[in-house]
């Protein structure tokens, strides 16, 4: 089975690429990566606050302590050593560079478009194939119009665009009111892969000690059906390569992607959780779905269950809602007798 695929024009052996995580914050972490399989690794994040030295969400990422991050609780500990500051994260790039023989794809973060985003030349200089856009924008000014925030987004993409020659993809929140017409604009305004979705952070209340919670769970499987949707939606639409990010944490989850219409795939819970050794069970299950399934080659997979390519693509749509919602029974009506014993609310 010939599993190569095209992501914004990098020519990947397989479409299963390590995102971006604290897993690449080292050069060990990044040949790790490599060496168990990844086609292409995505960096973690060089953050607008970083540059700006303000640091608020970067704050946040070094001192959200490891305690509460329950599955991951050593991956934190590096990011003390490994952030420094932006010419850190240039020669840890250079070094990727250097000493991998596959796509090398920097991350920057931020939310506006003045001068941080020099360094999305600086990093294509440093020898990344390809550079990723994280909008990590939350609006919580309520005066601020959903087209003020989108504009900063075509504001990012433009000023980077115009620095660079090297790809570049936008990863994108799921929360605009007309998230198909987004990627549709950005994809207009030259975006060269569109990646859905992020994962927002958002937190938490602690009730014993009355604080806000700052923590990031890792993803689980379910998560995947809203990038699902619009990937599905999104195939043969828009010219720009469509990557999956969340919830990746078996072989099904990519599959699924890929029926819906992604070019690529990325994971970084799974890898989080399992090690990044997990790559080479994500890659042969996949392979051998695949192949016992009769499929030559990736392009004969891509987008087979998208929208425009299901028989019913009103499956996607609302009038499917309601035909889940009729068909829905109460378990507690019909059937499911001997809960009612063990169920105190009935
Ligand atoms: C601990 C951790 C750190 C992350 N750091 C970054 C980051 O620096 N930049 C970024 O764009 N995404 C970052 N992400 C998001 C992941 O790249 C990915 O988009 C998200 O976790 C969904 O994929 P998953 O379900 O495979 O985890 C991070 C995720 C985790 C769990």
């Amino acid at each position: 089975m010939d599993l190569s695929t095209d992501y914004m024009g990098l020519k990947l052996k397989h479409p299963i690429i390590a995102s971006s995580s604290p897993l690449s914050n080292t050069l060990a972490g990044i040949k790790l990566l490599e060496d168990s399989g990844a086609s292409a690794i995505v960096m973690f994040s060089l953050f607008e606050e970083q540059i700006r030295r303000e640091n608020e969400a970067f704050d946040f990422f070094l001192e959200s302590g490891t305690e509460s991050f329950a599955e991951s609780i050593n991956y934190f500990a590096p990011i003390d050593t490994a952030h420094k500051g932006p010419e850190d994260y240039l020669n840890l790039i250079r070094k990727a560079v250097e000493t991998t023989d596959i796509p090398i794809i920097g991350s920057l973060n931020g939310i506006t478009s003045e001068g941080w985003i020099d360094y999305a030349k600086q990093i294509q200089e440093a020898g990344a194939s390809a550079l990723e856009l994280n909008i990590y924008f939350i609006p919580t000014d309520i005066d601020m119009s959903a087209s003020e925030v989108e504009q900063r987004y075509f504001d990012i993409l433009k000023t980077v665009k115009d620095a660079v020659f090297i790809p570049v993809a936008i990863k994108l929140s799921p929360f605009f009111s007309a998230t198909g017409n987004m990627a549709k604009r950005l994809d207009e305004a030259g975006a060269d892969a569109l990646v859905l979705f992020n994962r927002f952070y958002q937190p938490d209340i602690d009730l014993d000690n009355l604080k806000i919670d700052p923590r990031i769970d890792l993803s689980t499987p379910a998560e995947i059906r809203l990038p699902l949707l619009w990937i599905a939606v999104l195939y043969g639409r828009i010219k720009a390569a469509l990557a999956a990010s969340r919830g990746i944490h078996s072989s099904t989850e990519i599959i699924k992607y890929l029926l819906a219409g992604a070019d690529a795939v990325m994971v970084a819970s799974a890898l989080i959780k399992n090690g990044p050794r997990y790559l080479s069970v994500l890659i042969d299950e996949t392979d051998k779905w695949l192949t016992a399934r009769d499929y030559r080659s990736l392009d004969e997979v891509k987008g087979v269950m998208s929208r425009q390519n299901v028989k019913d693509p009103a499956a996607f749509e609302r009038v499917n809602y309601i035909k889940v919602l009729e068909s829905f029974e109460n378990p507690f009506m019909s059937g499911m007798v001997n809960n009612r014993r063990d169920n105190p609310f009935i």
